[in-house]
């Protein structure tokens, strides 16, 4: 696999696979995707399946735009985060929801019988009256949810969802940054040998930074300081994280934006190991690398 890349589907086109949220479900891989073909207004969330996370074939809008409102042409949504919940059975979306000029803060959900939807949107909340703008999902191996929302005020927070995982239970926990005034944005959580590790990235809208994560034994805490996991100044190889996947071959992959914002639909990916164990994340550049998907 390329270290950055800018994707074609089996339509010849560019992938849109920006903001994005992966899921295996059976023997394919789901990515859902910010449809920025057109710029940064909403155009509905768009799926590709993949068998080796190589090839995308495009299954289309599966969450389409809506007439008016929220999810309408005329506002944003964001890092569309798919989970299957274990005790519906379900497929549960969050995706953060805004209006044209990111004022709004809440974060929709979305539900469908089948993982190529079509997604119904359900409702859009800001949990427990929190502001929620990046966001990301969790599921730990008992099966519990997560979502982690930025909040600007606050901090970034976990909150466990709901056993049918159509809202949030609890704040279970809220960080700022190591020497920093907000809670670190795209958030996303791996659980690796009992510890938890959380990445995110600092608040530089389209622009890179040095990413970071911290690490913890439960959710609720205690938390490490946060710390980057590409050497300093690098900007995390200018790119924003986006998640971090276990692979089955035991390897991990970071998957990062590198935003063109004069043309998002063209943004390119970086897809690389990420080395996690022991408390440590630490990724490395490669121009090619072998995994087995
Ligand atoms: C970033 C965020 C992106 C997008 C962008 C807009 O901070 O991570 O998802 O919202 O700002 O400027």
């Amino acid at each position: 696999m390329s270290g950055v890349r800018l994707a074609h589907d089996d339509r010849g086109e560019v992938a849109q696979l920006h903001g994005l949220g992966i899921q295996r479900f059976g023997d394919l891989y789901y990515a859902y995707g910010e449809n920025k073909v057109k710029g940064n207004l909403f155009q509905g969330v768009v799926c590709y399946t993949s068998p080796d996370l190589q090839d995308w074939t495009n299954r289309g809008i599966v969450l389409p735009v809506r007439d008016e409102g929220l999810l309408a042409a005329d506002t944003i949504a964001e890092r569309p985060k798919v989970l299957r919940c274990p005790s519906t059975g379900e497929y549960v979306m969050y995706v953060h929801a805004e209006r044209h000029d990111y004022s709004y803060a809440h974060v929709a959900v979305a539900v469908a019988d089948d993982p190529l939807g079509p997604f119904r949107f359900l409702f859009s909340m800001q949990p427990f009256g929190n502001i929620s703008r990046d966001i990301g999902v969790f599921q730990d191996e008992g099966g519990e949810g997560y979502l982690l929302s930025e909040d600007r005020e606050h901090g970034t927070h976990i909150y466990r969802l709901s056993a049918d995982y159509h809202s949030v239970v609890e704040d279970v926990v809220c960080l700022k940054g190591t020497d920093y005034a907000f809670g670190y944005e795209s958030p996303t959580m791996i659980r690796h040998e009992g510890l938890y590790y959380w990445f995110g990235s600092q608040l530089t809208g389209w622009d890179c930074n040095d990413n970071m994560f911290a690490t913890a034994p439960a959710i609720e805490g205690p938390w490490s300081d946060w710390r980057p996991f590409t050497p300093e100044g690098s900007r995390t190889f200018d790119s924003q994280c986006d998640l971090v996947l276990p692979l089955p071959d035991g390897q991990f992959l970071y998957i990062g934006d590198r935003w063109n914002p004069d043309d998002l639909g063209n943004s390119p990916t970086l897809w690389l190991p990420i080395r996690i164990g022991g408390g440590n994340a630490s990724l490395e550049w490669h121009d090619e690398w072998h995994y087995e998907a």
